[in-house]
């Protein structure tokens, strides 16, 4: 039986331009699950599924670089047992999907303050990036403990360093050099972001390497978005005309 994602994939196959980078912003998980009178992990418990759906959505449509913000800085200020539930999702994803990703060339690399998590879960990404390492498909990059005024403020620091240690001269500070230090170093810039649940904000998710993204908020919560959702935001995406900051020729 055929897929009703399989007409629109193909659509967008067609016309070309599927976005190379695409960044996602999860969000509703506590919403879905307080719908349904569910505790709120529920609610990334089913998440999980949705992470699933868009990697081999991802894979499937040719995106190389597919970017999930899944743990903010701030959400170090939730209940702990929130926090806990999250931990132990991670750890379980990592056990459930390693094989799967390697197997489809999916590298993975973790972005975010990564001395914060426990030891369990510090020990279930190191060994994730090492088992996908030599995936060439797609880049999954999940932000963990990610707070972009942190990525920009550590970046600075670095660069403040070499001048001060006299490695580096003020001017040989540029865009380059920064882009360099922060945690996507080698990845280029998201395309597209998707944010789902309808919020109309960023929520110190990449804020250098949005710049020129284009923007795509669906009103689906995350555990509900599947493959479909994503072709959507794409054939979205290839609709736009982007400029970059230039007049249209
Ligand atoms: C935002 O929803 C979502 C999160 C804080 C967690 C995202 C986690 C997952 C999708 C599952 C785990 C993923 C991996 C890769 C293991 P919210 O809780 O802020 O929802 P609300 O705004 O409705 O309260």
């Amino acid at each position: 039986m055929s897929d009703p994602g399989d007409d629109l994939l193909t659509e967008l196959k067609l016309h070309g331009g599927i976005p190379a980078h695409i960044a996602v912003i999860m969000d509703g998980n506590g919403r879905w699950a307080q719908a349904r009178a569910l505790p709120r992990p529920a609610g990334h418990q089913a998440g999980m599924a949705a992470v699933r759906e868009i990697v081999e959505g991802g894979l499937q449509a040719g995106v190389r670089y597919l970017t999930l913000f899944a743990f903010s800085q701030e959400n170090w200020q939730r209940p702990p047992s929130e926090i806990e539930a999250l931990m132990h999702l991670l750890e379980d994803y990592v056990e459930r999907e390693s094989e799967e990703l390697r197997s489809n060339s999916v590298q993975v690399r973790i972005l975010g303050d990564l001395d914060r998590l426990s030891p369990a879960a510090r020990a279930a990404v190191d060994g994730l990036m090492a088992a996908t390492a030599a995936g060439d498909h797609l880049t999954l990059s999940l932000c963990i403990s990610y707070g972009a005024r942190a990525e920009l403020t550590r970046a600075a620091r670095q660069l403040a360093t070499e001048v001060a240690e006299g490695r580096r001269r003020p001017e040989e500070i540029t865009e380059e050099a920064m882009a360099a230090r922060l945690y996507t170093a080698g990845i280029p810039d998201p395309d597209l972001l998707i944010r789902t649940s309808g919020e109309l904000r960023l929520s110190n998710f990449l804020l250098w390497q949005l710049a020129y993204a284009e923007f795509h908020v669906t009103p689906v919560l995350w555990p509900d978005f599947t493959r479909q959702h994503l072709f959507e935001a794409i054939r979205d995406f290839q609709r736009r005309e982007r400029r970059f900051g230039r007049v249209a020729v």
